[in-house]
This record gives C-alpha cells, structure tokens and sequence, in this order.
C-alpha cells in the first residue's frame, strides 16, 4: 500500500503524439492542432539527438516520419534541423521541423496546455536521456501551472530523472501485461502511477491500482465507448489519437 493516494492534477484527455495522426506526429504543428481541437493536454515522444538536444521522434531512426534514413542518434540537431519532418505525412506539411523540448515548452506554457514527455531513449542512452529530459524539464517548466508528467517504458530512465529531479512527477508505461510487482516498481521508482495500455487493462486491474493510491492513464483508446468504460472504473486519463471525434468537452 502507498502511503498517501496520488491525485491526477491533470485534464481527462490528452492528445497523442500532439494531434494523432491529423498531423505529423511529435511537431508543433501537431499540438497546435491538437490545442485548436480542445485539447488541454499533449503526450509526446522525445529522445536525444547525437549532440544530446531533446528531439521530440517516437522510432529509433528517421525513416518512417522524415526524408531520410538512419538512427535519430548519429544525427546532430543541427544535421535534424536540415531534414523535413513533415512531408511524410502531407504536402501541406511539408517543411515541417524536428521539433526540440525548447519549442514545445515555449508553446505549451504560453498556452496553458500540459503535457506528458514520454522519455523514448535510444537504445544504449537511457539513463542518460532520463537524467537530461528530467532536468530540462524541470527548468523549462518552471514557471508552468503544473509540471509535465514524464513517462517511460525504460525504467533507467525513470530512475535516472528520480535521481536528477526528483520532484518531477513520474508514470511507468507498461507495454502489455500488468506485471505482477508493479506496485513494487512504483514505489521504487517514485511514480504517481501507471500509463496502460488499453488492451490489457483490466477492471479489476483498474481497480487494483487505484486502490493502491496510484494514478491510471489508458493508451491509445480510439473508441468513445472504451473511454467511457475507462472513466467508468476509475481511470483517471485518457490518451487518444481521434482528437475529432473523442473531445474533452464530451467526457
Ligand atoms: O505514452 C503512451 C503511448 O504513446 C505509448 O506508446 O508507442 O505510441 O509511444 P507509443
Ligand atoms: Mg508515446
């Protein structure tokens, strides 16, 4: 049993990738859409490029969402700054930027939205990317109505902004099935609770958790009724790619 339950500061709903797949994904375009479309609070991905900047980019490599190939990490952020990030998606987004931590802090404070920072490190950096998103975080946001949460799949990571920022509120990504020593894990890593995903969560599990004193945040619910269900036993946030059909005044 935690020693005291964690409150959920945060709104219901949050934008996945900035605007799901309505824009290219991690840009500032997307949680510009994502704001535009009532949406109060963002989920995004961020690792660091080769010269250690924060890089908001879900894969390990450039592919799949730039014009080029090749691990995010052998690029310099000014080597990223080169590529386009958004003509992957659609002509109209063609010039898009990397987008750095530094742009998207600016945006969102100056725009009361929040946001949850997965840390998504690379492979062989993870607690390092853990440590440096933790402190810039911290710094960044200071003036922030409330700091972003940070997320991980990686618990290095987690440990690491522990240990750089402790103050820094932290969630566990839990991939597929629930482990059994999750609370254990928590405690360990000092987190307010779990990020699920919604395919494996649960009522009782549901349940379970916020029992336990901790916070639940479903990924990536595209359906309304699942949000309603999720709502329904307790969970406290929602992270959802349909930012048009799925809208925060309708929960
Ligand atoms: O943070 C929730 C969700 O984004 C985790 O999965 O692969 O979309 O980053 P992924
Ligand atoms: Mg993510």
């Amino acid at each position: 049993m935690a020693n005291f339950t964690h409150n959920w500061n945060y709104p219901q709903l949050i934008a996945h990738r900035g605007a799901g797949k309505l824009a290219p994904e991690n840009t500032l375009s997307a949680i510009r859409l994502g704001a535009a479309n009532g949406f109060s609070m963002m989920e995004f991905d961020v690792k660091l490029s080769q010269d250690g900047v924060p890089i908001l980019l879900h894969d390990d490599d450039v592919d799949r969402t730039s014009n080029h190939q090749g691990p995010a990490s052998d690029y310099t952020y000014a080597q990223l700054a080169e590529l386009d990030f958004g003509a992957w998606h659609s002509s109209a987004y063609a010039g898009e930027p990397i987008a750095s931590l530094y742009s998207i802090a600016h945006y969102t404070i100056a725009n009361q939205i929040h946001s949850n920072i997965e840390i998504k490190p690379s492979a062989g950096r993870e607690a390092e990317t853990g440590q440096r998103i933790a402190l810039l975080a911290q710094q960044l946001w200071q003036a922030a109505a409330l700091p972003p949460l940070l997320s991980s799949f990686s618990e290095s990571s987690l440990a690491a902004a522990k240990q750089a920022a402790p103050d820094m509120p932290r969630a566990l990504l839990i991939e597929a099935e629930l482990p059994s020593n999750w609370q254990d894990k928590l405690e360990e890593l000092g987190c307010i609770g779990l990020n699920v995903n919604t395919r494996y969560l649960t009522q009782a599990q549901a349940r379970a958790i916020k029992l336990a004193g901790y916070t639940v945040c479903v990924w990536t619910v595209n359906e309304a009724e699942r949000v309603r269900e999720l709502l329904d036993w307790g969970c406290d946030a929602i992270i959802t790619d349909r930012i048009t059909t799925i809208r925060p005044d309708s929960f």
